[in-house]
């Protein structure tokens, strides 16, 4: 897909890597400027691309996980856990699920440290609201520099995107790999 937006054969792309992991294209087309970010699951790819601003995503499985509780206290702030513990408890995981990808998209879009990232921010994460980026850095001005989006990409499954900038135009496609034919 990346080639195919650069116009070269994927072959010809070449990598790089930040000092936390994050891959980014050497060669990223002088006027196109293409980021990229991606997350894996299951038989799940989720690709982000965007134009000249950064992007990160992420993609979990929708799940009951025994040490959430650990989790919540490491990676929600004391306003999101007080969002949560509002919440009915039948929709505090989908809740958890949508904070964390919120968060983990926006740490893998800084390419920064994973804890670090998700500690700088706070996210709506109530079922069925905007995934609005509440703070950044405890401040609502720095948090509207950025776009986050829920994504479903299938049952189960939550995604989130991230994406620097406002007025951001989000186009999603899903591709279907066919199963390989046996030889
Ligand atoms: C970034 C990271 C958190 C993603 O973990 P994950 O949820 O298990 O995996 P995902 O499927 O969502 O994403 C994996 C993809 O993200 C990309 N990626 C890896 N590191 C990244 C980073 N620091 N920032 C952005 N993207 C990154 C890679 O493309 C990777 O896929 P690949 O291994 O097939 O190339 C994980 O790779 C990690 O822990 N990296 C170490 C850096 C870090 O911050 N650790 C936390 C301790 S402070």
């Amino acid at each position: 897909m990346l080639g195919a937006y650069l116009n070269q054969p994927p072959a010809k792309l070449r990598f790089a890597y930040g000092s936390m992991g994050q891959p980014r294209l050497l060669d990223s087309g002088a006027d196109l400027d293409l980021r990229f970010n991606l997350s894996h699951s299951g038989d799940l790819l989720l690709l982000g691309v965007a134009r000249g601003r950064a992007v990160g995503v992420d993609l979990e499985p929708v799940r009951s996980l025994s040490h959430r509780p650990a989790i919540e206290r490491r990676v929600f702030s004391a306003g999101e856990r007080r969002m949560l513990s509002r919440l009915p408890a039948d929709q505090r995981t989908a809740a958890f699920f949508n904070g964390w990808t919120r968060k983990e998209a926006f740490a893998k879009a800084t390419g920064e440290g994973m804890w670090a990232a998700m500690g700088r921010i706070e996210v709506a994460l109530a079922p069925g609201e905007d995934a609005t980026l509440l703070t950044l850095d405890k401040s609502p001005e720095a948090a509207a520099g950025w776009t986050l989006f829920h994504l479903e990409p299938a049952a189960g499954f939550v995604g989130a995107a991230a994406v620097e900038g406002r007025a951001v135009t989000l186009s999603v496609r899903e591709i279907e790999q066919a199963p390989e034919r046996a030889r």
